[in-house]
């Protein structure tokens, strides 16, 4: 039995006001939510602020990227060891955003990967075709080349030490979300491609959906047989939203 994940990824938003307002909310429902781990991935300026007030609670937390360096002459990137140094269990890798505005390629996410793994984090591993990529087709093409670079790297052993993410990206920020139907497919079509490899790893990797989930779409695509969790953008932002995500799973 896979464990049910929810993740947030707050991307460039947020302050030190709205984190308090925005944590005191879940904090304070948290306890309804049972059957699901719920994580929140911050900007790096805050996670001081997020792992002091997620201290004694159940909550998660982590980065939004990790530099492939462990230290030295690089500036503003962030090493492993500085979000482990917070209490980070996660770093999410190879969101779309960045593949698109930092042209991370696949075998950067990889590398990524890596350096997540040697500094003790988990990777939130994002894979995901454009609009244009699932019109022509080549939908299962572009995952199975996203995930195989990890493999080729590190071998699937090592990819089942991650979780990995399904964004559509043309569901990401768009309120269009993958119907039930779509998600699943996808969901078992990486699956079964990681099977290929091991059946081990893909009967115990965690695969979130990712895409516009909601409060209001949440339980239909939680029902799925593949969906393990979702990794969540704007509904995170929202103490509500995120805890109904979470309770969608109870
Ligand atoms: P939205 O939930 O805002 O569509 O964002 C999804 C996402 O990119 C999570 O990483």
């Amino acid at each position: 039995m896979r464990q049910t994940l929810v993740a947030g990824n707050w991307k460039m938003n947020s302050s030190r006001e709205s984190i308090k307002i925005l944590l005191d909310g879940i904090k304070a429902s948290i306890s309804d939510v049972n059957n699901a781990e719920m994580a929140l991935c911050c900007p790096a300026v805050y996670i001081s602020d997020v792992s002091n007030q997620l201290e004694d609670t159940p909550i998660a937390f982590g980065g939004q990227d990790i530099s492939v360096q462990e230290s030295g002459a690089y500036t503003g990137e962030i090493s492993g060891g500085m979000w482990n140094d917070f209490g980070c269990k996660y770093v999410i890798i190879g969101h779309s955003e960045r593949r698109t505005y930092h042209n991370e390629s696949d075998e950067l996410v990889a590398e990524k990967f890596e350096t997540a793994r040697k500094a003790g984090l988990i990777p939130l591993f994002c894979i995901g075709e454009t609009l244009e990529e699932r019109e022509s087709g080549v939908m299962e093409e572009v995952v199975s080349r996203q995930v195989n670079a990890v493999i080729d790297r590190l071998g699937v052993d090592v990819l089942g030490e991650g979780v990995i993410a399904y964004e559509p990206v043309w569901a990401i920020g768009t309120g269009v979300t993958a119907s039930p139907e779509q998600a699943q497919d996808a969901h078992a079509f990486i699956r079964k491609m990681v099977s290929e490899k091991s059946q081990v790893v893909a009967d115990k990797i965690q695969i979130l959906y990712g895409g516009s989930m909601n409060a209001g779409n949440a339980n239909e695509l939680l029902a799925c047989a593949d969906i393990d969790g979702g990794l969540i953008g704007g509904a995170s932002l929202k103490a509500d939203d995120f805890l109904a995500i979470g309770k969608a799973a109870n």
